[in-house]
């Protein structure tokens, strides 16, 4: 049954990094379903394993776990050059992410070199390494997630909005230069999910009422549905796009005293988790 869905739906390879948790696993998952075959990065090689197969097993999709710490030069590299050598590379999602919670100054550079590492040079890196393959097919997308946190200057997420910030311009800037070569492109920019991220963060966030968050399967529906509009900065939610164009009205000064306030609600946690577990 698998094969007979897949030779029905065939849609070329999706590559989904972040894929072990979170919003990159609802990407595999939605991505699966549609007939896409996967390759899933990520460090957790057993969530990979497990994921690989069930979905393979469920959609008749090819699916290859592709275990990297795309914090290190090496592992970047890996990911980078399989990345070229695809030749039916149609759609790239840059969702691997992480955030530090806490007041800069008092932070620790590993973890905020390592931020940057992930959430910047990943994704400029992988997007180099799919572009020319895509532009000699003239197809594919690109999909980098990005964050509601990009419009406005975020105190205790410095450097983590900081970095989303620049997902949106590198992204508006690429839109522009690809016109005509028939790639889209995407600045994916969920607010609250209900993912792992704050527990890594070392952040509790739980105090956040239940109103301001979405599930990663609704936020990857709102972007796959965008990406076939064509559009290049996706919001998704109602209660976010509203925040997000609040947030691009309001002097900057303004809107990162009202973050400010708000990220009031979110509190340290010691029992964050900073290395991944195996699985
Ligand atoms: N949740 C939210 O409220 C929210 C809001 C806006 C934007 N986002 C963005 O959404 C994206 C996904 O985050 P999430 O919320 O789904 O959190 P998550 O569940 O913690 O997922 C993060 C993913 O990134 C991977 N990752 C982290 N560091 C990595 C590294 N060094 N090398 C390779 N993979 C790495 C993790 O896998 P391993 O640990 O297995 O490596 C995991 O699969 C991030 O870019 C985040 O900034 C999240």
């Amino acid at each position: 049954m698998g094969r007979a869905v897949r030779k029905q739906r065939g849609r070329g390879v999706a590559l989904v990094t972040g894929a072990s948790s979170g919003i990159g696993e609802a990407f595999s998952r939605a991505l699966a379903r549609d007939g896409f075959d996967l390759v899933l990065v990520a460090r957790r090689r057993r969530r990979l394993a497990a994921l690989a197969h069930e979905l393979s097993e469920a959609h008749g999709v090819a699916s290859e776990p592709f275990a990297a710490d795309l914090s290190t030069a090496a592992g970047l590299c890996r990911v980078g050059e399989r990345i070229a050598r695809e030749p039916r590379l149609e759609l790239l999602v840059n969702d691997a992410g992480m955030g530090e919670f806490g007041h800069f100054a008092g932070s620790e550079w590993s973890r905020e070199e390592s931020e940057i590492r992930v959430n910047v040079l990943a994704v400029v890196r992988l997007v180099h390494a799919a572009l020319p393959r895509m532009i000699r097919r003239g197809r594919g997308a690109v999909i980098n997630v990005s964050s509601t946190v990009a419009f406005v200057p975020t105190p205790s997420f410095a450097v983590y909005g900081a970095t989303k910030a620049f997902l949106n311009s590198f992204t508006e800037a690429l839109h522009v230069e690809l016109r005509g070569t028939g790639i889209r492109v995407q600045a994916l920019c969920p607010g609250l999910t209900h993912t792992e991220i704050f527990a890594r963060a070392r952040a509790d966030a739980s105090r956040v009422p239940e109103f301001f968050w979405m599930e990663p399967a609704e936020v990857v529906a709102e972007s796959l549905a965008a990406l076939e509009r064509g559009t290049v900065l996706c919001v998704p939610g109602l209660k976010n796009r509203t925040v997000a164009n609040l947030a691009r009205m309001l002097p900057h000064a303004a809107s990162s005293r009202i973050a400010e306030l708000l990220t009031r609600s979110v509190k340290p946690t010691r029992i964050g988790v900073t290395r991944p577990s195996p699985t």
